[in-house]
């Protein structure tokens, strides 16, 4: 494929095949993608990689977190603190995604994604329980047979998130590049407990982004294309 084939090919993934990725594919992705620039060549990143008993296990225990966060909505604030205690929900503290509404443009934005794909999908917009059960998903990795969690460290300050996406991105081309897909995942990026207890995470290095790869099925859901900036809306005008 060309660089165009493959960049127009790479969208978010949201329901693979069970078919297991054989290790010296995912070798050669992850060979790949650290040919990707970073500042200074200081390469700020650690990854995991799971598949098969250990990600299930790891999915279990984030969607047990999932569901039981979910209960906190019905719950008065006694109820909510012990439930977060007991499920240990405190979200993910260094790298945090947003909890709630983005601000300005991006929420527009964010809406406008999220309906197109709640169309394609063929969820309606009040239906929080098929949106809930959705976004589930994301914790069994849509079904992926191998998800990737990545780590940086926080004391490259922001070029350790520069460097970071930067090397995804390169996971992510290399690996539709080979007929793969994969799934930039933040809600990967709330708790990393259950990663912790699999794996030995060097100290200080902190939990990023999540990433699920594997074969796209032929789900409607994997046609979704959202909308990007036009060049008017992305280009800074002159004065
Ligand atoms: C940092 C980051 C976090 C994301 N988190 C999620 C997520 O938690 N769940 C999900 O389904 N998609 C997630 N996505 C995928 C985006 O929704 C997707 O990239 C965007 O809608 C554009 O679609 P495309 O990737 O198909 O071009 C994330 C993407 C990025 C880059």
């Amino acid at each position: 494929m060309t660089f165009q084939e493959v960049n127009l090919k790479r969208r978010s993934i949201r329901d693979f095949l069970k078919k297991s990725v054989p290790k010296n594919i995912i070798d050669e992705i992850l060979q790949e993608a650290l040919e990707a620039p970073s500042s200074s060549n200081t390469q700020p990143f650690k990854i995991v990689v799971a598949t098969g008993d250990v990600l299930e296990k790891i999915g279990k225990e984030l969607t047990t977190k999932y569901k039981a966060s979910l209960t906190l909505r019905n719950k008065n604030i006694i109820g909510k603190i012990l439930t977060a205690r007991k499920y240990q929900l405190q979200p993910n503290k260094v790298y945090q995604t947003i909890q709630g509404k983005y601000p300005g443009v991006y929420q527009e934005r964010r809406i406008k994604t999220a309906v197109g794909l709640y169309k394609v999908l063929g969820i309606k917009r009040e239906d929080k329980k098929r949106r809930d059960e959705e976004m589930a998903k994301n914790f069994s990795f849509f079904g992926a047979p191998v998800a990737i969690w990545i780590f940086a460290n926080p004391k490259m300050k922001y070029t350790a998130l520069v460097d970071t996406g930067i090397f995804m991105q390169n996971i992510m081309l290399s690996a539709t590049s080979k007929g793969l897909g994969t799934c930039p995942q933040g809600a990967l990026n709330l708790w990393r407990s259950p990663v912790d207890k699999y794996f030995n995470i060097p100290k200080g290095y902190e939990l990023v982004c999540g990433l699920s790869l594997g074969y796209p099925s032929k789900a409607d859901v994997n046609s979704y294309r959202p909308e990007k900036l036009s060049l008017e809306d992305l280009l800074v005008t002159k004065k």
